[in-house]
């Protein structure tokens, strides 16, 4: 709504601005893609992919789904546009709506938006350093002081494998009380049961085995070198093996960042995907994305005490006669072509209802032209906010409504 809008596009200005100071180019993707863009790289056992997508055959006989989310449509407008090369690091920032029929809740719609954020074509940890860095920096830029950065990562496919076995095996005495469907979607992807938020599997998982315990040792040190990275740029972390993430696209990294008002929800999510453009045909590139969750930023603004209200108009033109009108219509055209925020009412409504409508603009000016002053070539310029009112010669007064306005 207007309302809320500037909020919004304060919120995309600090995120533009800071990513373009990381030498970071939008993209723009579309709306909808093949379905099977999602289902190979979200993975078929994802939630994202089993339960929330908005799929749909088109009147051509495509199957067809509103995007969930920004990785893979990026990924795939990356190798449909060459974007990349041996050896050539891209990066791309995206703010996008996503659709995901999700249980709506506050904090969680069927059609929300995120900032999103790949680093394509490196494989060292300085480029998740890099991608959680910018994440921090731009909840700090929106002023939000209670959030934490929740670190871990997840191994290569040999470790998921071996430690979704033994967290299966950890989990089969509790899962005996849930019904088939239930028992059949956790044996399928077991590393759902650690974001359980169902209280019984909750406190068990506290107990269960740390995918920590089962890296390679490649993996190991690159997050011992992301871990030094993030100290070296003062970012705080705690380590929290039961993060993995609900998308099936993740090698290593994983991170997202909590906020104390938020409860549950993440403010946003990202991680390493270094397979997911060979699994899309293309180079194996290794890289390393997130994506913020705009209503989350907002809401966590909201509780933080940090939303300001929309600001008013500059200036209001008040006309109080009715021949001042044509020179009130030729200053406004002057005021808006040096863009001060400039009303004028276009009705031939009273004195008092323009000064109203002033009001109602939350103008911090008010020019006033009666037939007085413009026999003398001049304009009352009211300052609204101070409350004291000064006389300015007309041809003066872009001037001086500039020099109040500062
Ligand atoms: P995700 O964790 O699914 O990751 O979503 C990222 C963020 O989007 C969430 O933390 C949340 O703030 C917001 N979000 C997701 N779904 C909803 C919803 N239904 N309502 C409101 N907010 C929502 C991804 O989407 C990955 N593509 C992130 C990524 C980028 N990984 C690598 N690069």
């Amino acid at each position: 709504m207007p309302g809320e809008a500037h909020r919004w596009q304060a919120l995309e200005h600090a995120f533009e601005s800071l990513v373009q100071a990381y030498g970071y180019r939008e993209i723009r993707t579309p709306a909808f893609e093949d379905t099977d863009l999602f289902v190979r790289s979200s993975g078929e056992t994802s939630e994202v992919v089993s339960k929330q997508m908005y799929s749909f055959v088109d009147k051509g006989g495509r199957d067809i789904t509103l995007k969930p989310e920004g990785t893979a449509p990026a990924m795939r407008a990356f190798l449909e546009h060459s974007l990349g090369g041996q050896g050539v690091v891209t990066r791309l920032y995206y703010f996008t709506q996503i659709f995901r029929y999700e249980r709506p809740s506050k904090g969680r719609y069927r059609q929300a938006h995120q900032t999103g954020l790949e680093l394509v074509g490196s494989p060292s940890p300085a480029a998740d350093a890099e991608v959680i860095e910018i994440t921090v920096r731009f909840y700090e830029a929106l002023g939000l002081k209670d959030i934490s950065v929740d670190l871990n990562s997840i191994g290569r496919e040999e470790t998921r494998a071996r430690y979704r076995e033994a967290l299966l095996t950890y989990a089969e005495p509790y899962l005996a009380d849930f019904d088939s469907d239930f028992q059949a979607q956790a044996r399928k992807n077991p590393l759902r049961l650690l974001d359980s938020k169902i209280d019984v599997l909750k406190a068990a998982m506290d107990q269960a085995p740390s995918i920590l315990d089962y890296l390679e040792d490649t993996s190991k040190a690159h997050f011992e070198e992301l871990k030094k990275l993030l100290g070296e740029a003062g970012i705080a972390f705690r380590v929290t093996p039961k993060t993995v993430r609900g998308l099936d696209y993740y090698t290593d990294t994983v991170f997202e960042v909590v906020c104390g008002s938020l409860g549950d929800k993440a403010l946003c999510g990202g991680g390493r995907y270094d397979n997911l453009i060979a699994q899309l045909g293309g180079p194996a590139t290794p890289s390393v994305g997130v994506a913020m969750g705009v209503e989350r930023a907002l809401m966590a603004m909201e509780a933080e005490g940090l939303v300001t209200d929309q600001p008013g108009l500059d200036a209001f033109l008040v006309a109080a006669t009715e021949s001042a009108r044509t020179t009130l219509r030729g200053l406004a055209r002057d005021l808006r072509a040096v863009r001060v925020r400039t009303g004028l009412d276009l009705d031939g409504k009273s004195l008092r209802s323009q000064m109203k409508q002033a009001d109602r603009e939350k103008a911090r000016l008010a020019l006033i032209l009666g037939d007085d002053e413009l026999a003398r070539g001049e304009i009352t310029l009211r300052d609204l906010e101070k409350g004291d009112q000064v006389c300015v010669a007309l041809e003066a007064a872009v001037d001086a409504v500039r020099s109040r306005l500062g």
